[in-house]
């Protein structure tokens, strides 16, 4: 298989035909049974036949997915019908492990201010709708991940000082060391060491602060908000030249109704910590985010959909993009 690798085929049909264990990681956005207008899927099951369908599917990904894997699920909601993502949350429950549930938030008010995009809505009984789920599944919710490869050391709330201060580091590295000669922690080394325990233990402190030193910069975990806002089409089309006048869905997006920013499935690659050159799969691939997004990060992306016309527009977008975001938006 040369990659970047699509086919135009059913996912389940697809994935009955390989291996199984064979792929690393899982990053996809199904239809969500909203009655989305896609050119050719037909977005509205019975809600038991679209669970019972999307059962087929967590199944055929358990089968392909390596014991070691990841499996990223991207599913929001509407408000007049809130249960879609955990009913499908509580389908593939039946297979696979909740390891981690992230929230992409897409609009956050932080004071007076703004960040990011959503639709507003109208409406006496409710809020606009500003967040989905991102699921991550794993066989047995032990698998280790990298949540340093997407951290941040940010300023906490003016009001609270940082709590990673060098005293904290220090305090740290103490009670590890105090732990290590037998102490319950540094008080009570402190209270019942003798002479020589003293010694000892400045010698190991010297030596845990240099081989770890107080780093103000230290990443740290960002949690399980992950906000992402989108880039609004119009800017995307601008970006390659697009006029007013044109149809901005139809020349950044191929006229695709529900696409994912490509900063989510580039957040979840870093996240997994898988190596590179590892096989990212997206059963639902649309334009081509995951596999865009799995060839910036240097593994090998695989995408089916059913509708070809939205691969050949993926196919084109990935030569187009891959270089220029890169370069300009220094994403890696
Ligand atoms: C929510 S969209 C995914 C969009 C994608 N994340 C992106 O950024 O472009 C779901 C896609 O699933 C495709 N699809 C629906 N049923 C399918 C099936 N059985 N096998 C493969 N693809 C399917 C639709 O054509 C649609 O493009």
């Amino acid at each position: 298989m040369k990659y970047p690798y699509f086919e135009k085929i059913d996912c389940n049909e697809w994935m009955r035909k390989q291996k199984p264990k064979s792929i690393d990681c899982v990053i996809t956005s199904p239809p969500y049974n909203l009655d989305i207008k896609y050119s050719r899927y037909k977005d509205n099951m019975s809600r038991k036949d679209y669970l019972d369908w999307f059962n087929q599917v967590t199944k055929e990904i358990k089968r392909v997915l390596k014991d070691d894997g990841h499996f990223f699920l991207n599913v929001g909601s509407i408000n007049s019908d809130p249960y879609v993502a955990m009913d499908v949350c509580n389908e593939v429950r039946k297979e696979f492990v909740l390891q981690n549930n992230f929230t992409w938030v897409k609009h956050i008010a932080v004071h007076d201010k703004g960040y990011g995009q959503y639709k507003p809505i109208t409406s006496k009984r409710y809020t606009s709708n500003t967040t989905e789920s991102i699921f991550h599944f794993t066989k047995d919710g032990n698998v280790e991940v990298n949540r340093l490869a997407i951290g941040q050391r940010n300023k906490t709330h003016e009001k609270y000082p940082e709590l990673y201060s060098e005293n904290r580091h220090r305090a740290v590295a103490r009670r590890k060391v105090s732990k290590k000669l037998g102490f319950s922690n540094y008080k009570s080394f402190l209270e019942s060491s003798s002479e020589k325990e003293k010694k000892e233990f400045e010698v190991i402190l010297k030596q845990v602060m240099k081989d770890d030193p107080y780093d103000p910069n230290k990443p740290k975990c960002i949690g399980n908000a992950w906000f992402i806002p989108y880039i609004p089409t119009s800017k995307l089309s601008k970006n390659i030249g697009a006029k007013s006048d044109h149809n901005f869905r139809e020349i950044s997006r191929g006229n695709h109704p529900a696409t994912f920013p490509l900063q989510l499935p580039i957040q979840c690659i870093k996240f997994s910590g898988i190596k590179k050159g590892s096989i990212v799969y997206d059963p639902f691939v649309g334009t081509g985010t995951t596999v865009l997004a799995a060839k910036i990060l240097g593994m090998k992306g695989v995408g089916n959909d059913i509708d070809g016309d939205y691969l050949n527009f993926a196919k084109k977008r990935i030569i187009a993009e891959t270089k220029e975001i890169q370069q300009e938006l220094n994403l890696i």
